[in-house]
């Protein structure tokens, strides 16, 4: 693997415990960060090539931040918060999803609740997130690869607010190919379901009303941030493939610190206004990456199209089935069931949570996986009884199993793997493990966190997803994943 990448600061290199599979060496690179951001800032537009049945789009780390440089533990716990945060408004949206079809009135009151988070104050919130450049109208947009959203938007001329982006903003005034959703279409009738803003049986609808003929949408995040504008149709372009017609978000009011820098978000859900359902004709609703294991710096894929041959994969591709059910209770999220998991080759036991199959949904966009608390006191018990020869430190944030691993030259990490609905196993990558919060290791903690409460839904994060192709195929409602060093291939 890259040693290339240690001649910086080394810390602590990490050896996969025997019979870990991945066979590699890692190594943590200190003020990667710092650099990110300044690539980001300066400007760079991501590669994108297309190749014979698939489009291939460069991925980066987006670690813009507004704030100026903080300690790296100032960082991580900016970043763990903000974490936190994107998994509690998931949680109030597969909630207000599933009630969808039980009651429209209590999803509407759910929906209602949603939009009263308070932002949180002063925190200058910033996430591990993905971003790809894309061309729309006459210009690109470089924009937050994110799974759980419904649609794409970006940043709209005239704008009422807006955060700083690094392309220029989108105007429709100079795109030819440009129009606005009236407010009587399907598509806009598809938003509001997606966002939640009526039932989907309602016929009044706040996405439209008299002196707005075309239908406006509002999409509110995590920590109270927001995008709000009209539904509008433009040309997309995808590596010289070009989308006529792509319905989009353009967004005239947006509010929030985790879009910094960019122009907005791609909407990979798996909704009907997703990118993902709106290049059925062009990709067959297949879409995958490959998130690069350092933090800046470095690069991987999203590949659009089903043609596995792109991909470089050093394990073959293993899939398990979607949970099966209305499409509509679930919304744009990817649900698998997880029937168990091993921490150094053992399984872990849990009171309750892999008696029956317990649902989690995979997200790029969340960082830490964030389990039902049976089966995370599971999984931490295991760890910590395989990790026993470290002192203990005390816990960080949303991280509470942490180790003291000062002055140590190695440390051999547990191998960690997902066992997915007939028997299908996902490693981790050992560099997906541990989250080193401090840059003397004298706070090395086991990337994993709890959720509040059995009812909540548990979320494979990107922290974990690293080194791994993962594959979305809307089509056969599969989910496959394969080992790869990820790279802009
Ligand atoms: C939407 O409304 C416009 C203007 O009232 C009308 O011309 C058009 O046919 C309507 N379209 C649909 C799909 O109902
Ligand atoms: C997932 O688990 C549920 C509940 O145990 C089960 O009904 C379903 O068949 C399982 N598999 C899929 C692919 O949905
Ligand atoms: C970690 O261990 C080192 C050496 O054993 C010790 O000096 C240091 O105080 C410990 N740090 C914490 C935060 O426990």
């Amino acid at each position: 693997m890259a040693w290339g990448a240690c001649i910086a600061a080394l810390l602590l290199l990490l050896l996969p415990a025997a019979g870990g599979g991945n066979g590699g060496v890692h190594c943590l690179e200190e003020g990667s960060r710092s650099r990110g951001r300044r690539a980001l800032q300066g400007r760079q537009h991501l590669r994108s090539r297309a190749v014979a049945g698939a489009t291939v789009l460069e991925l980066r780390h987006h670690t813009f931040s507004s704030a100026p440089s903080k300690s790296r533990e100032e960082e991580a716990d900016a970043l763990l918060s903000s974490d936190a945060a994107r998994v509690a408004s998931l949680q109030r949206r597969i909630e207000t999803y599933r009630l969808i079809g039980s009651s429209p009135d209590t999803a509407a009151a759910v929906s209602a609740s949603k939009a009263q988070v308070p932002v949180t104050s002063g925190a200058k919130l910033r996430t591990l997130n993905y971003v790809a450049t894309v061309g729309l109208g006459a210009g690109e947009a470089t924009v937050i690869v994110d799974t759980a959203c419904e649609l794409t938007w970006v940043q709209c001329k005239p704008c009422d607010s807006c955060h700083d982006q690094q392309d220029p903003l989108f105007d429709p005034s100079s795109s030819p190919s440009y129009s606005s959703v009236p407010c009587n279409s399907s598509s806009c009738d598809a938003l509001q379901v997606a966002t939640g803003s009526v039932s989907g049986s309602s016929s009044s609808s706040p996405a439209c009303s008299d002196h707005q003929p075309s239908c406006s949408y509002t999409l509110s995040y995590r920590d109270g941030s927001y995008s709000r504008g009209v539904l509008a149709r433009d040309r997309l372009s995808l590596a010289g493939e070009a989308i006529d017609g792509f319905v989009f978000g353009c967004g005239t009011s947006n509010q929030g610190a985790p879009f910094g820098g960019t122009s907005g978000l791609m909407g990979l859900g798996r909704s009907d206004l997703s990118l993902v359902s709106q290049t059925m004709g062009q990709f067959g609703g297949v879409f995958s990456y490959c998130l690069p294991l350092k933090d800046s710096g470095s690069s991987g894929s999203l590949v659009l199209g089903d043609d596995s041959s792109v991909y470089k994969n050093s394990t073959p591709i293993v899939y398990a089935s979607m949970v099966s059910g209305d499409p509509l209770l679930q919304g744009p999220f990817y649900f698998l069931n997880l029937t168990g998991i091993t921490v150094g080759g053992q399984e872990v036991a849990s009171s309750s949570g892999f008696t029956t199959a317990s649902k989690v949904i995979v997200d790029s966009g969340t960082v830490i996986t964030t389990l039902v608390p049976s089966i995370y006191d599971a999984v931490r018990e295991e760890f910590v009884r395989q990790l026993a020869e470290y002192p203990p430190a005390p816990a960080f944030s949303i991280l509470d199993t942490c180790f003291n691993m000062t002055g140590l030259r190695e440390v051999q990490v547990p191998s960690v793997k997902l066992v997915f609905d007939g028997g299908v196993e996902v490693e981790v990558d050992s560099g997906g493990v541990l989250y080193f919060v401090s840059s003397d290791s004298s706070q090395v903690c086991l990337a994993m966190a709890a959720l509040r409460s059995e009812y909540e839904t548990s979320i494979i994060g990107n922290y974990q997803q690293k080194n791994l192709r993962v594959i979305f195929d809307t089509a056969a409602s599969q989910v496959g994943f394969a080992q790869e060093t990820c790279g802009y291939i």
